[in-house]
């Protein structure tokens, strides 16, 4: 099977990225989202992504064009009835990926392949939602899609070898470096940076220092290029939040634990960059 044809349901900060990286692969590109401002939003950010790309001499204007000319926008999922591969990049939550699976099970081709952008959700749970769980599988982008190389592929319980090296090649074609892991909450990524985001959030919580100090320990002591509260309000604090309820839940030990003042900022919709606030204030 020959991928020709992806659709990408969001248009969020992962969804317009992964639709950006799948028409410069030359794919023919579907951008949904649940309504028309939305998807606007969302292309508004590969247009400038691109315009920016320009300027620099890294694409021609030429390119700029064919690319944007490769992206459809969408607000029907039936629009996945031609598609070869679907990638999901809703918000983190089981109960509504499961319904945008189930629907999506119902009208792509009994060929396509439906790939998950979920930072920790169960592939092998989302796959058992349709009637193809072969065919389901983890296609985890790092953010900002376009600038960083990984991805991370998650092969669940039932996904076969020949729809691992589809995505795999999928992803090379898109400029990306795939490294596989097996389907465990959190997978590898996630395990590893979370509970060091999660940590920094319990010190500002017990007030061991101000986020800037914690930051630059991180980049300035470690040559991190983001210090973790930098970067958790790049990822979004409801998303880091979701991820780590799904590892608390998954492995049972208390390490995975969110930090009480990550579910407050939750709760007060302080959400990071995409809210204007998160640990800092982007307002001014
Ligand atoms: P976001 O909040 O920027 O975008 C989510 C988009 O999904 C929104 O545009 C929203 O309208 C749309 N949406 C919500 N419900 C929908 C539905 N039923 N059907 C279609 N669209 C719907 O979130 P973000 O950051 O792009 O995250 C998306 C996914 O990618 C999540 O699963 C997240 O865990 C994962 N991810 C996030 C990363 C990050 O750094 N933010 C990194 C890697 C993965």
């Amino acid at each position: 099977m020959t991928i020709k044809k992806i659709m990408v349901i969001g248009a969020g900060q992962m969804g317009g990225g992964i639709a950006q990286v799948s028409a410069q692969a030359g794919y023919d590109t579907v951008q949904y989202d649940i309504n028309m401002d939305l998807v606007n939003k969302g292309l508004a950010v590969i247009e400038k992504n691109l315009s920016r790309d320009v300027s620099k001499g890294k694409k021609s204007k030429e390119d700029k064009a064919a690319i944007l000319g490769r992206i459809k926008p969408s607000v029907k999922l039936e629009d996945a009835a031609d598609c070869d591969l679907v990638v999901e990049a809703i918000v983190e939550n089981f109960d509504i990926k499961k319904q945008v699976f189930s629907q999506l099970d119902q009208i792509a081709p009994a060929h396509a392949i439906l790939a998950s952008n979920t930072s920790s959700l169960p592939i092998t749970q989302i796959a058992a939602t349709t009637k193809r769980p072969e065919k389901v599988i983890g296609m985890h982008f790092m953010n900002p899609v376009p600038v960083m190389k990984l991805v991370e592929i998650i092969r669940g319980l039932a996904t076969t070898d020949e729809v691992y090296k589809i995505i795999e090649e999928a992803s090379i074609k898109m400029g990306k470096t795939p490294v596989w892991c097996k389907d465990v909450p959190g997978f590898i990524s996630n395990r590893v940076l979370q509970v060091m985001i999660n940590e920094a959030l319990w010190e500002l919580y017990e007030g061991v220092a101000p986020a800037e100090n914690i930051d630059n320990i991180m980049k300035l002591g470690m040559n991190h290029p983001m210090g973790p509260c930098e970067l958790a309000d790049l990822i979004g604090l409801d998303t880091i939040l979701s991820i780590l309820n799904v590892m608390y839940d998954g492995y049972g030990d208390p390490k995975y634990r969110p930090s009480p003042l990550l579910k407050q900022y939750v709760q007060a919709g302080w959400l990071g960059r995409k809210t204007g606030k998160g640990i800092y204030d982007y307002r001014k």
